[in-house]
């Protein structure tokens, strides 16, 4: 039976391996099963050293988080560490590719550490809401000082072996052959007779933290400046902090309490569901799991203006060749210099080096010549949103790209059906959304029109995670899944100002959920403008909305919108203009005083029903696609899990009573729940109970 370990012998050390593809998870049966081992050679009087190691591509990926909801079964991994260390012989640890999270920390508790050049090493548990739970938050301060171990515990971002070796956290780093290297190490350690070193009873990085706190400090400082509302960063701190002053014992109990209760929250729910949620996105309905991708190693964009430059940025960062396409030599000009000077700052920053801008700057080309798409395999369109010219544009395009090259749109509004219709390829033919800055928003819809051929899908895909972004397919439909449900949310702010809430009440109760700003704020941030312009070309209304814009008053760029702004401030300040304005407008409706409550659920709620519509139609897979598409590209709280999860979290049932009951005092029959949640809520079930598709 594999139980995820191996042993074997070589000379008198003992070389445990462990072997539980694809990630060497440590699950509960490999947990076990690495316990029995290392107790199976501390027993052994043939063996003086124990080398730890992973099998396949990875020592370790950390715990199972599959078994995350499942009651946990001896030894937990914290046991299983002390183990380890507790050990009298020489216990070395051989890491490779990846040693995350709970791998991570059972290499904190071998005697010495060490590496091929490829290692990474992280405590990502953060990401998903979570401390370390297995001493990480204990041993590592033990052993590089607590502002360091902060950063890497608080980012949860990876370190690799150069920064690793640097700051002591590896005792040797080999470019190759890992495991005679390491079997050479451990002999030279018992050769030697080398003390071991147990983590778990150093100071002397603890001394040296004590003597500079003010390091630390200004770390945290700058690391929780970016926690969003989550509890978990300053969880980590808290942990951190308890070394300085509890027994090693007494923090690892504490650093498990804490572990345990974000655990069981809201929050490290919501974070684990979204990790899933951007894995089952990949999966897409009906391609089969052969399907290879094309290659794309040259992109053109088409249109220089503000999102043709940002959709470049992607690819150029990511090191993909890009020319920018614009007839119009001003726009190019523009755009291109606006593309430069991004990077300029970026690398001014220190977030770039001279080496690397250089580098960037050169994959980037401008032309004004539309024959210039001909050697891309991936050719997409960011012109005026206007389907005449788009339709024009593809039906050139027929003629010049080479064949098989994937033929995007990234319009907001328009059918991808009739774009796709102007060439001979409707195959090639698929919509990439990117959103507004697109080199800065990790969301990508990718839109599939009623042709595309699988494998554009897939490659759409898999370019999407080569340039950072998180991929999720929906079809076609008016505003795709993100914009038709931020237009039911839309139609609801309009209501909530005629009826008697502020845009300041409004924006406080969005942020009050989480949302880093309100609707209004945000109307004036992106220019309200744009919307007003799209209503009169669809003949459509928003009643105050369109009065502000008549005003000339289109938000931050006119220094007023919803609001007011000083000059030099983004600070968004009522206005008793508008509030005027509103009541004015107000006329018919009876006004009242509107609580908190009810304005949030009236924000959050109808973005539920309409994506409950959405999934009815098939034009999402998957709520947790839906999920995604919020919290990546709309700011929804992260600690909420997007607008679907959360509802499930509520409960349907009482999503389903509380849209009647506004339904029924505001007279709006769009507040009415979607029959899919009134489906759902009298079964008793949620959306995540829904059949899964693809894969
Ligand atoms: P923009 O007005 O900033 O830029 C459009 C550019 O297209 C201009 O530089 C213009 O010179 C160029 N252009 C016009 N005709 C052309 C042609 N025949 N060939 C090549 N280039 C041509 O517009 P923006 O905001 O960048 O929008 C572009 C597209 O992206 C639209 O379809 C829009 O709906 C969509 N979009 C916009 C978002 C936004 O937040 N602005 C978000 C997501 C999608």
């Amino acid at each position: 039976m594999n139980t995820g370990i191996t042993t074997r012998q070589d000379g008198r050390i003992c070389i445990i391996e462990i072997d539980n593809p694809p990630v060497n998870a440590m699950s509960n049966a490999v947990r076990a099963a690495l316990f029995a081992a290392v107790t199976a050679a501390a027993q052994d009087e043939g063996v003086d050293a124990i080398v730890l190691a992973g099998k396949g591509k990875v020592f370790c990926g950390g715990a199972e988080i599959r078994e995350f909801g499942q009651p946990m079964s001896e030894p937990i991994l914290p046991v299983l560490i002390d183990e380890i260390e507790g050990q009298t012989k020489p216990v070395i640890a051989a890491l490779h590719g990846v040693a995350f999270g709970g791998g991570f920390e059972i290499a904190l508790g071998a005697h010495f550490r060490v590496a091929t050049r490829d290692i990474k090493l992280a405590l990502p548990e953060v990401k998903l809401g979570l401390i370390p739970g297995a001493g990480g938050t204990q041993r590592l301060p033990r052993l590089i000082g607590l502002a360091k171990a902060a950063r890497l515990i608080v980012t949860g971002e990876p370190v690799g072996a150069k920064d690793a070796e640097m700051v002591g956290l590896l005792d040797a780093v080999f470019d190759s052959d890992l495991l005679a290297n390491a079997l050479a190490f451990a002999r030279k350690i018992v050769a030697e007779k080398t003390p071991i070193r147990r983590i778990s009873l150093m100071t002397a990085a603890l001394d040296a933290s004590r003597a500079d706190m003010p390091a630390f400090e200004d770390e945290v400082a700058a690391l929780l400046k970016r926690a969003r509302g989550l509890d978990a960063p300053a969880a980590c701190v808290e942990s951190i902090r308890n070394t300085l002053t509890m027994p090693f014992a007494e923090g690892l109990a504490r650093e498990r309490e804490i572990f345990v209760k974000l655990r069981d929250g809201e929050q490290s729910k919501a974070q684990r569901h979204l990790f899933f949620a951007e894995r089952a996105a990949l999966k897409v309905r009906g391609i089969p799991a052969e399907t290879k991708a094309r290659a794309i190693a040259k992109v053109a964009v088409l249109g220089a203006g503000t999102m043709g430059g940002g959709i470049a940025m992607c690819f150029a960062s990511a090191g993909i060749p890009v020319t920018i396409i614009d007839p119009n030599p001003e726009a190019l000009a523009r755009g291109m210099g606006a593309v430069e000077a991004n990077y300029r700052a970026t690398a001014k920053r220190g977030g770039l080096s001279e080496a690397a801008l250089a580098r960037v700057l050169a994959t980037l080309s401008a032309s004004s010549d539309f024959n210039d798409v001909a050697g891309s395999d991936l050719i997409i369109e960011a012109v005026f949103e206007d389907m005449a010219l788009k339709k024009t544009i593809f039906a050139n395009l027929d003629g010049l790209a080479k064949p098989g090259a994937i033929l995007a749109t990234n319009t907001s509004s328009l059918d991808i059906n009739e774009i796709a219709s102007a060439t001979t390829r409707p195959q090639d033919v698929l919509g990439l959304h990117f959103f507004s800055p697109a080199n800065v928003m990790r969301l990508l819809e990718i839109v599939r029109a009623e042709k595309t051929a699988p494998d554009v899908l897939v490659s759409a895909m898999e370019v999407a995670r080569r340039i950072g972004k998180v991929p999720v397919t929906v079809g076609v439909c008016y505003g795709f899944v993100g914009n038709r449900m931020l237009h039911a949310r839309g139609g609801q702010v309009e209501r909530l100002l005629l009826e008697g809430a502020s845009p300041a009440d409004i924006d406080a109760a969005a942020t009050g959920f989480g949302f880093a700003m309100g609707p209004c704020a945000v109307g004036d941030l992106a220019g309200l403008d744009v919307g007003w312009r799209i209503r009169k070309e669809r003949g459509t209304k928003a009643i105050v909305a369109d009065a502000i814009c008549e005003l000339g008053r289109f938000g931050q760029k006119t220094g007023k919108g919803y609001f007011r702004y000083e000059a030099g401030s983004r600070t968004p300040l009522p206005d008793p203009e508008v509030e005027a304005l509103i009541v004015r407008l107000a006329a018919e409706h009876a006004r009242r005083t509107i609580g908190q409550q009810e304005v949030l659920d009236r924000l959050i709620l109808p973005l539920v029903n309409e994506g409950a519509r959405i999934l009815d139609e098939g034009i999402a897979e998957r709520s947790s696609d839906i999920d995604l598409i919020w919290i990546n590209g709309y700011g929804f709280p992260v600690g909420r899990g997007g607008p679907m999860f959360h509802a499930d979290s509520l409960g349907l049932a009482k999503v389903a009573e509380r849209l009647d009951h506004y339904a029924a005092i505001t007279a709006d029959e769009k507040l009415r729940p979607a029959p899919l949640i009134v489906r759902l809520a009298a079964g008793g079930k949620s959306f995540e109970s829904l059949p899964q598709t693809g894969g």
